[in-house]
């Protein structure tokens, strides 16, 4: 099964997104043929300036690489560096109606959060639509937020085939309903737009630090703290198996420990969960040379396929 994600950087990447997208992401590689690139070209709609925008392109292959993303099993690149994607923007443009950008939510969303409504930004999913129909993807992991864009991409790839022959595979989307939403320090979902994440990757103790600040209620010392609504326990909980968990349980119910105990364990669980993924950051920090080694293979052999499929799409049109 042929599957692509797509990756937004946009700055430092948090629990919610490890156990939302990037975990699930790295098992996927192991029984499928994973295609992932860091989506620039996209990002470019809200960049607001070109150091920042190479810094977090850098930053999350970096992140990536470093959480497990095997470039031996998995084509890794950065979107800008298959320019092919824009040639077929274009193209597949003639074949996406007016009503169906307009229909975005997601261009709604973005320019009522204050984005200016650029035509980038009113065509992004032609542009997404791009990479999934390039390499023939059969599934789209997604936020539910992306459903839309995959289907879009559908629309887009019957069009084009009903009228030109069929040269597209129709892509799926597959949402991993099982990853519920992480809650941040403050009881809402974690998101960097809330200063409520807890980041991945940060040193020992400003990271006990930010655990600390968790909210919690005021249950007296001594007494059993209730953990179903307790937000450390909530967070705790995803690192733990399920014999882990009853044992968590029963520390809560005990008495015996209060909420800096339980802030500290969840701290514990964090470092140690990302222990390797730490090394491995630290080295490829250090051997950059050897990040964009990776970043030019990935490329390689992604505009590889992209000419194939673009002699086709060019010869079906008749350019
Ligand atoms: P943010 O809300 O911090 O801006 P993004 O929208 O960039 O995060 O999310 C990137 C990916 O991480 C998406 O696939 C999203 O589903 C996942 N993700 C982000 N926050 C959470 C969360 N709190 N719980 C589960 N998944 C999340
Ligand atoms: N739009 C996606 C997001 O914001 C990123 C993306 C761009 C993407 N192109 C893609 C995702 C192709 C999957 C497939 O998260």
């Amino acid at each position: 099964m042929r599957v692509l994600t797509g990756i937004q950087a946009s700055g430092k990447l948090h629990i919610g997104n490890y156990f939302g997208a990037m975990k699930p992401m790295v098992e996927l590689q192991e029984e499928h043929e994973l295609f992932t690139f860091i989506a620039n070209y996209h990002s470019l709609t809200s960049s607001k300036d070109a150091k920042t925008l190479k810094q977090y392109t850098i930053d999350a292959t970096i992140d990536y690489l470093s959480i497990g993303i095997d470039p031996n099993k998995t084509i890794f690149w950065v979107q800008s560096d298959m320019p092919q994607v824009l040639e077929l923007y274009w193209i597949l443009s003639k074949f996406t109606p007016m009503g169906l950008l307009e229909r975005a939510h997601s261009y709604k969303d973005k320019v009522a959060k204050g984005i200016s409504a650029s035509h980038a930004l009113f065509s992004y999913p032609v542009l997404m639509a791009s990479d999934i129909l390039m390499l023939d993807t059969q599934k789209v992991p997604v936020g539910k937020d992306q459903i839309q864009h995959v289907e879009m991409t559908r629309d887009i790839a019957i069009k084009f085939n009903n009228e030109y022959g069929d040269v597209f595979t129709l892509p799926e989307h597959i949402v991993q309903e099982e990853v519920a939403t992480i809650v941040g320090i403050d009881g809402q979902k974690m998101s960097k737009s809330y200063d409520n994440t807890i980041e991945l990757f940060m040193d020992e103790k400003p990271l006990q630090k930010r655990c600390n600040k968790i909210l919690s209620s005021s249950t007296p010392f001594g007494e059993p703290i209730d953990y179903e609504n307790d937000h450390t326990y909530s967070l705790a909980s995803l690192f733990l198996d399920n014999e882990q968990k009853l044992e968590l349980q029963d520390r809560y119910s005990s008495g015996k420990e209060g909420y800096g105990h339980f802030k500290k364990y969840l701290k514990e669980l964090i470092w140690e969960e990302l222990g390797e993924a730490r090394e491995k950051r630290a080295y490829y920090i250090d051997h950059i040379d050897e990040v964009n080694d990776i970043l030019s293979m990935g490329a390689k052999k992604a505009r590889d396929i992209a000419d194939i499929k673009m002699a086709k799409v060019r010869d079906a049109i008749g350019l």
